[in-house]
């Protein structure tokens, strides 16, 4: 931690209504319920004009004739951007590397070159979207097809199809060679469907032209300042003349991490026609955006009779698009949760004709620990121990793969606590042996890991003479309850009630904050808003006892406690001035304090951290139907400490559900002839509904991380997924006696293989 304030150790937690650590209603539900609560697409400035984009039916070639004519003819229509009319931009010419994927972007209408089905090759601007709707159906476009390849497992099998091999942790000992001399071995291959991420609210931007020239832009975002970055890199503009104001995203999982296209296309029509401009994207045009990628995967796992692992190797191919190589992290996780002396890992990319995937939940563990999970349940068969009892005989209490300590791991409680809540002892180890009626019950179970990470952050405190506390940071709130925490922690820093607290966040013009991503949020934005109300408090302990008559002038600051609004002395409570009277007493209106803070490197150097978890899940599956239902889920969760068990169960809960979901329901079904995603709405893309999910329960073990961050943090967006496709898995086979291998598991696949037929 970049400390701006050494030592300095007024207490709050002795005014005995901390409230970090308690499951406060979320700060923001209020305006969320209400309607009070703006999204991107909510913001109507005077004047506003509508964009609708259209997209490319074909795959693979190019643009041979695009009339415009009768779009522009029909009244309403004020412009049609094509390639061909597009304004020239020096940004068309150097790559933007945004921040999420630092790699080289698309660029919306830079050519008559169709990389992908879906690609925006129109943008119309009417006074009203359903003008600007009706004029992009009057667009004349003859397209050139080239011959495309959208089949990662087609390309696969062709010998002359391409992959790139992208950089993996180094392997350890000689894992081919343990596998060969190993006693017990399994080895399968995993093939994981795309999904989209179908936010609940599609991405839309509202671009606010100003006379000036100046612009605010309302976009889904995960991090307004990425976002302000990319439109003054892209459009030229310096930074006073760009304001991003996002200060609710309606679900992003990802996808708001990068610009996506209706940003471009709004800001660029904006400019040329000097309106406010707003482009809201349809259902369908979502899966026109990124995506989980497709993934194969082989798992070759080598044990003693006893269970004793000793060799672990994992490959992994995954799509990405013929634009540009998005890589995530899916096989690393294989070298970090066991124990194990010989790994080798691999990953390589396969370019297809499709746009390029973007993170989604857990990018890469969510498919690389779930196809882990799922070969160590195998394996744990194989060598005929309980898959609980195989995990904890193989327990890492290391970093073997970095070489290092970790600042915590408290896993094995995680086992203990959801196995005992679950009722794990009570289950019959054999497949297929537990039934009810018709219905085939099987248990399974499964590891979860992810990383713990914080990105540097700043913060502003500012009280007022009300004694209300302002904090604010450029943050994004993408629904997980940054608001929440961040009240609370600066509420608790200052001995305030949450009411006396307000957070400002998804401004770009508030202290500078990272994207909200990799479950840094509360580490990062948290970490930042705890200092700057530390160093807030200093200045208005000194200000407690400068001031004229101030009751505590013989103090010092270490003599001060801050609690109900007020400064009183430790040893005399009695003894006390309201933190408003503190301003007043320095003449102002306000005082205010910033602070920034960055990961401890030379922690971070020692110790590796991850957040754990446990997962067990209880599935019925009608034998005769092969219907599966998830009928229990358990999952206890080792996340350092939990500023807000209801927003982070919440969180977990969340995670849980796109679990069941990526286990059994979700599918971007591609028809490899078009090249286009088939199922590219709410009634064909499954995800499940309120009758697919059942009882969820969710634990946190304690774990105490002196180490990780100031706050003890280590996220919880993302571990409640990781791991839960596997338990549903698991549990399928134990309820069937059969391995399902490629996810989701459909009842078409469980009738197919025959519920009814033990594996051999
Ligand atoms: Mo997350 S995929 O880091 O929004």
């Amino acid at each position: 931690m970049n400390t701006l304030i050494d030592n300095f150790s007024l207490d709050s937690s002795d005014s005995g209504d901390a409230h970090v650590g308690r499951g406060a209603d979320r700060v923001d539900g209020h305006a969320k319920v209400t309607g009070e609560a703006k999204y991107s697409a909510e913001f109507t400035p005077p004047g506003l004009v509508h964009g609708c984009v259209l997209n490319s039916p074909v795959t693979r070639g190019r643009i041979q004739l695009l009339d415009t004519t009768a779009a522009q003819g029909l009244p309403g229509v004020l412009a049609v951007f094509t390639h061909e009319n597009r304004p020239e931009l020096d940004w068309y010419h150097h790559d933007h590397k945004d921040k999420d994927t630092p790699t080289a972007h698309f660029l919306p209408l830079y050519d008559d070159r169709i990389h992908y089905n879906g690609q925006p090759v129109a943008l119309v601007v009417a006074k009203d979207r359903e003008t600007a709707r009706y004029a992009c159906s009057l667009l004349q476009v003859q397209y050139e097809e080239e011959p495309h390849q959208t089949s990662l497992s087609r390309t696969r099998d062709d010998p002359e199809g391409q992959t790139v091999p992208r950089k993996t942790p180094s392997p350890r000992g000689d894992a081919a060679q343990a596998y060969a001399q190993a006693p017990v071995q399994m080895r399968a291959q995993y093939h994981f469907a795309i999904e989209h991420h179908n936010p609940m609210a599609p991405h839309a931007a509202t671009v606010v032209w100003h006379d000036n020239g100046n612009i605010t832009v309302h976009d889904k975002t995960q991090g307004p300042m990425s976002t302000r970055d990319y439109v003054c890199d892209v459009f030229g503009y310096s930074e006073d003349q760009v304001q991003v104001v996002a200060p609710f995203v309606g679900g992003a999982f990802g996808l708001g991490l990068r610009p996506q296209y209706q940003l471009f296309l709004a800001i660029m029509a904006a400019r040329e026609l000097q309106l406010s401009v707003r482009i809201a994207l349809s259902r369908q045009q979502m899966f026109t955006l990124g995506y989980r990628p497709e993934s194969i995967q082989t798992i070759s796992l080598a044990a003693q009779n006893d269970g004793t692992l000793v060799s672990v190797m994992h490959e992994a191919i995954q799509n990405t698009s013929q634009l540009e190589n998005f890589e995530e992290s899916t096989v690393k996780w294989s070298g970090v949760l066991y124990r194990c002396p010989n790994v080798s890992l691999s990953y390589a990319l396969t370019p297809l004709d499709l746009y390029t995937p973007t993170d989604m939940r857990a990018p890469g563990a969510a498919t690389g620990v779930n196809a882990l999970e799922q070969a160590i349940d195998e394996m744990a068969y194989r060598v005929g121990l309980d898959p609980l009892q195989f995990r904890l005989k193989n327990y890492a209490d290391r970093d073997q793969a970095e070489d290092k300590d970790l600042s915590s791991k408290e896993l094995r409680a995680c086992y203990a606590q959801g196995a005992e809540r679950f009722g794990w002892a009570r289950r019959s180890a054999e497949p297929r042996s537990m039934r009810d009626g018709h219905e085939l019950i099987g248990w399974g179970m499964a590891t979860g890991i992810w990383e713990a990470f914080q990105l540097e952050a700043s913060a502003r405190a500012t009280l007022s003479s009300d004694g209300q506390l302002e904090v604010a940071t450029a943050a994004a709130d993408i629904g997980t309850g940054t608001y929440t925490i961040l009240t609370q922690i600066a509420a608790d820093a200052l001995g305030l009630p949450l009411s006396a607290v307000t957070t400002k966040l998804g401004d770009s013009s508030l202290p500078w904050a990272p994207i909200e991503g990799g479950s840094s949020g509360a580490a990062s934005f948290g970490s930042a808003v705890k200092m700057a109300c530390d160093s807030l408090k200093k200045a208005l302990a000194g200000q407690a006892i400068q001031m004229q008559g101030s009751p505590l002038a013989t103090a010092s600051e270490a003599d001060l406690v801050f609690a109900k609004g007020r400064v009183s002395l430790k040893s005399d409570p009695a003894c006390h001035v309201s933190l408003a009277d503190v301003i007043r007493g320095s003449g102002k209106d306000s005082l205010q304090a910033q602070a920034s803070t960055a990961p401890d490197e030379k922690s971070k150097k020692r110790y590796s951290s991850y957040a754990h978890s446990a997962v067990f899940v209880e599935v019925r599956i009608d034998e005769e139907l092969g219907q599966v239902r998830v009928t229990r889920v358990v999952n206890a969760v080792a996340a350092g400490n939990i500023l807000n068990p209801k927003t982070a169960s919440n969180q977990i809960m969340g995670g849980i559900v796109w679990g069941i979901s990526k286990a059994l329901h979700e599918h971007s079904m591609l028809d490899d002839h078009i090249g286009r995603f088939m199922n590219h709405n709410l009634a064909e893309y499954h995800i499940p509904t309120h009758a697919d999910i059942d009882g969820i329960d969710v634990i946190f073990v304690d774990e105490d991380d002196p180490h990780v961050n100031a706050l003890g943090v280590k996220g919880v967006g993302e571990i409640g997924i990781v791991g839960t496709a596997a338990a549903v898995a698991n549990a399928v086979y134990h309820a069937t006696g059969k391995r399902f291998y490629e996810l989701p598991i459909t009842m078409d696949q469980i009738l197919m293989k025959g519920t009814g037929i033990q594996e051999g």
